[in-house]
C-alpha cells in the first residue's frame, strides 16, 4: 500500500500517538553509574574532574552518600573504580582486602540494595600504569592472570555482585571463573569487557583516575577500531570461558559492533558510554550548541543498537534532573 492510502505522518500526528508507538524505551534499570573512589580523600571530600564537567572523585563516605541519593532517584546499579594511595609494580592495592574498592563494596552492600559491579584491572594500581605485569617493557599475559583472579576474588569476598574484567588479557574470564568457583563464589557474575577497543575516547578517564601508561600504549591488548570480525571472536571466546554479560566499549562510535554482537549471541549485552563520549556531549551543551535532549538521544541510540545495559556518566542527570527526549 502506498501514498495516499499509506501516510507515515499519521503515526506522528500527536505527542500521545508518538508516545504509544515508541519502539525503544530507556528504563532507569538499564543504567549503570561509574563511581570513582579516591583513597586519599577523607570524610565527604570530593574533587571535581575538570576533563569531565559535573563528575567527581569521591571519598569512600562521599561515594556511599552519592550512591544512596541515586538509589532514591531510581538507580539500580553502580560500577566502582578505585584510586589507591599506594601503587607498585604488581598493583598490590588492587587485591588488598582492606583496599578502597573492597571497603566501598562492603559499605554499599550493607547500606543499599544496589547491584554492585567492580572494574577488575591493574592500571590504576600499578606504578607503570599498565593493565598487567611488565617485564622488559612487555605486558605478560599469563603472569597477569593470577593477579586479575586475585583482584576479582577479593571483590567477590567483599560482596560484589558482578566483577568486570577490563584488562583484555587472553584467558582472563576463564581464570577468574575458575578462581571464583574454587572459592565458592558460583553466584558472582562476570561481565567481561569483551570487545574493548584501543580508543582515544578514554582520555578524560585516564586523566581523571591517573591511569595513563608511563610508556607505550594499550594497542597490544585492546582492539583495533578497524575490526569487526575480531570483536565477534573476542565475544565468542569470553562467552565460552564463562562470561555472563558481555560488553562493547566505547558505545557511540561502535554501535555497529553492539548490533552485530547482540544479533549473533543473544546474550545480555552492556555498552560503555565512555568518558570521552560524555565530555564531548557536555562540551557541546556547555557551549550552547547542543541541549540535554542530545544526551537522551545518544542513550536511546545505544539501546536501539541492542544494548541491555548502559554504563553512563549521565545516569544522575537522567534520574535526578529528569532529562528526556520529548518525542
Ligand atoms: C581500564 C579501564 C579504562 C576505562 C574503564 N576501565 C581505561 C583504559 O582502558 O585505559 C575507560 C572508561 C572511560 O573512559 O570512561 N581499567
Amino acid at each position: 500500500m502506498k501514498f495516499p492510502t499509506t501516510r507515515m505522518r499519521r503515526l506522528r500526528k500527536s505527542f500521545q500517538v508518538r508516545k504509544i508507538l515508541q519502539e525503544t524505551k530507556l528504563n532507569p534499570e538499564d543504567l549503570i553509574y561509574p563511581l570513582y573512589i579516591k583513597e586519599e580523600l577523607k570524610d565527604r571530600q570530593k574533587e571535581h574532574i575538570d576533563t569531565m564537567p559535573g563528575q567527581y572523585r569521591y571519598s569512600l563516605e562521599g561515594a556511599v552518600g552519592e550512591a544512596k541519593r541515586l538509589e532514591e532517584a531510581g538507580l539500580s546499579s553502580v560500577i566502582l573504580f578505585g584510586m589507591p594511595e599506594h601503587k607498585d609494580e604488581t598493583g598490590s592495592s588492587a587485591y588488598d582486602n582492606e583496599g578502597i574498592v573492597q571497603n566501598t563494596i562492603r559499605r554499599l552492600k550493607d547500606e543499599t540494595e544496589l547491584v554492585v559491579v567492580t572494574d577488575v584491572c591493574m592500571c590504576q594500581y600499578t606504578s607503570h600504569g599498565h593493565c598487567g605485569i611488565i617485564k622488559d617493557d612487555i605486558i605478560l599475559n599469563d603472569e597477569s592472570l593470577n593477579y586479575l583472579s586475585k583482584i576479582a576474588l577479593s571483590h567477590a569476598e567483599a560482596g560484589a555482585d558482578i566483577v568486570a574484567p577490563s584488562d583484555m588479557m587472553d584467558g582472563r574470564v576463564d581464570a577468574i571463573r575458575k578462581t571464583l568457583d574454587e572459592n565458592g563464589f558460583f553466584n558472582t557474575l562476570i561481565m567481561s569487557y569483551a570487545a574493548k577497543y584501543a580508543s582515544s575516547f578514554y582520555a578524560p578517564f585516564r586523566d581523571a583516575v591517573c591511569s595513563a601508561p608511563s610508556f607505550g600504549d594499550r594497542k597490544t591488548h585492546q582492539m583495533s577500531p578497524y575490526n569487526i570480525n575480531e570483536a565477534i571472536r573476542e565475544v565468542d571466546l569470553d562467552i565460552k570461558e564463562g562470561a555472563d554479560i558481555i560488553m562493547v566499549k566505547p558505545a557511540l562510535p561502535y554501535l555497529d559492533i553492539i548490533k552485530e554482537v547482540k544479533r549473533e549471541f543473544k546474550i545480555p549485552t552492556a555498552a560503555y558510554q565512555v568518558s570521552g563520549e560524555y565530555s564531548m556531549l557536555m562540551a557541546g551543551i556547555e557551549a550552547g550548541y547542543l541541549t540535554d535532549e542530545s544526551i537522551y538521544e545518544s542513550l536511546i541510540s545505544i539501546k536501539r543498537a541492542g544494548a541491555d545495559l548502559i554504563i553512563t556518566y549521565f545516569a544522575p542527570k537522567i534520574l535526578k534532573e529528569d532529562v528526556e527526549y520529548k518525542c
